[in-house]
């Protein structure tokens, strides 16, 4: 991007930049590489509006890193309790640890956050994106960032046809040599980096992705990349970034055949991600890291006081359009009849064991069952 589109860009983002807490009022003033830490990797996959509260609780609770390092998991999962992929969490409090552990035998007083790129990449859960934020938002470095922000914007203006994640090559690079998708997208990032204010133009990008270069009905009238956006000018804004189809998504979980005392099954309408509509065995989705026994979950589908025997079955492997899905079976006997009141958020029903096979029409039901009663 030329460097009068990048002034324009900045003097957008002066006078557009929301208020957030960790979004100091000088945007030209160097940030706490810990809180730049900490927020921008909330931001992975979590909205900005969801953010804001569990970022302030956060630094309420651990204002900097040697607060966070003397912390247990389990406090921690709690102030990440509703953000989700708890590995996010996990990881923070394991680097955490490791760098004041190291700050230590460096007898450094104050602990702080690597000052480079390569010592931050080799963190627990720290990538080129977070590496790249806290080296440009904190430490002012010319680092750059590529998220899906900058990838929806470069895709626009460059009229690029290929996303960072394809495996083709992207072209020939200067050399002759052909040069990877990601690639092609990081040299953009590196070229907006490679200016005095990097900091201000990767996270004027981010702030431009989310309000004005949105996926869908993208504000081009309000947009400071304009005159330069290539996309805009072939009126072909809606084709970029190129689709493709959704990657495979896990789910790891548990299915519940729930039995009651006159040899009917559970049955409930699946909500998303799959099955949407259906009638399944009940099931939910649990973290990787779930422990043993009965997930709380389950407990919404019958009373504590009315359990017979609780078995665990083992576990299926399954395929459901993107899905991969991995389910343990639970199999939960009733000491009552069917007909007790379930929980009516899950429209529940009973079916008799010998109707199963026809009233849950979808395989990963039966594989449950057949689980169950082999
Ligand atoms: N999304 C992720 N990080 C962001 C930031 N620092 N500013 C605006 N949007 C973001």
């Amino acid at each position: 991007m030329e460097s009068n589109i990048l002034k324009r860009l900045r003097e957008w983002f002066k006078k557009n930049a929301a208020t957030l807490p960790w979004r100091p009022a000088d945007l030209d003033a160097p940030r706490d590489p810990y809180a730049v830490w900490i927020s921008e990797t909330m931001l992975q996959q979590t909205q900005v509006a969801t953010v804001r509260d569990y970022f302030v609780k956060w630094m309420k609770r651990f204002p900097d890193i040697e607060t966070l390092a003397k912390a247990n998991e389990e406090e921690v999962f709690r102030y990440w309790q509703g953000l989700g992929y708890y590995s996010r969490a996990r990881n923070i409090l394991k680097t955490a640890k490791i760098v004041c552990e190291s700050c230590s035998q460096a007898h450094i007083a104050r602990c702080e956050m690597p000052r480079t790129r390569k010592e931050l990449e080799a963190l627990p859960g720290i990538g080129a994106y977070t590496a790249g934020a806290i080296l440009s938002l904190a430490y002012h470095q010319k680092e750059a960032i590529l998220d899906g922000n900058l990838v929806r914007i470069f895709a626009r203006f460059y009229a690029l046809d290929f996303l960072p994640t394809d495996k083709a090559s992207a072209g020939k690079n200067e050399t002759g040599k052909n040069e990877s998708c990601a690639e092609a997208y990081w040299k953009y990032a590196r070229k907006v980096a490679d200016t005095p204010k990097a900091y201000m133009h990767n996270e004027a990008l981010m702030e431009l992705g989310r309000t004005v270069c949105k996926s869908k009905n993208p504000e081009c009238a309000n947009c400071p990349l304009n005159g330069g956006c290539r996309a805009l000018a072939e009126g072909r804004t809606g084709e970029f970034p190129p689709k493709r189809k959704s990657a495979q998504r896990e789910w790891r979980g548990t299915a519940l055949v729930v039995e009651s005392a006159d040899g009917k099954l559970l049955a409930v309408s699946a909500g998303q991600p799959f099955l949407a509509g259906q009638a399944t065995l009940p099931h939910f989705e649990h973290s990787r890291n779930a422990t043993a026994g009965i997930p709380a979950e389950a407990e919404a589908y019958f009373n504590a006081d009315n359990i017979a025997s609780i078995r665990e079955c083992g576990s299926f492997r399954h395929g459901i359009t993107v899905h991969k899905i991995e389910c343990k079976v639970l199999h939960v006997k009733l000491t009552t009849k069917a007909g007790k009141k379930i929980d009516p958020r899950f429209n529940a029903t009973w079916v008799k064991k010998e109707a199963a096979a026809k009233k849950f029409a979808n395989s990963f039901s039966l594989k449950a069952i057949k689980l169950a009663f082999r």
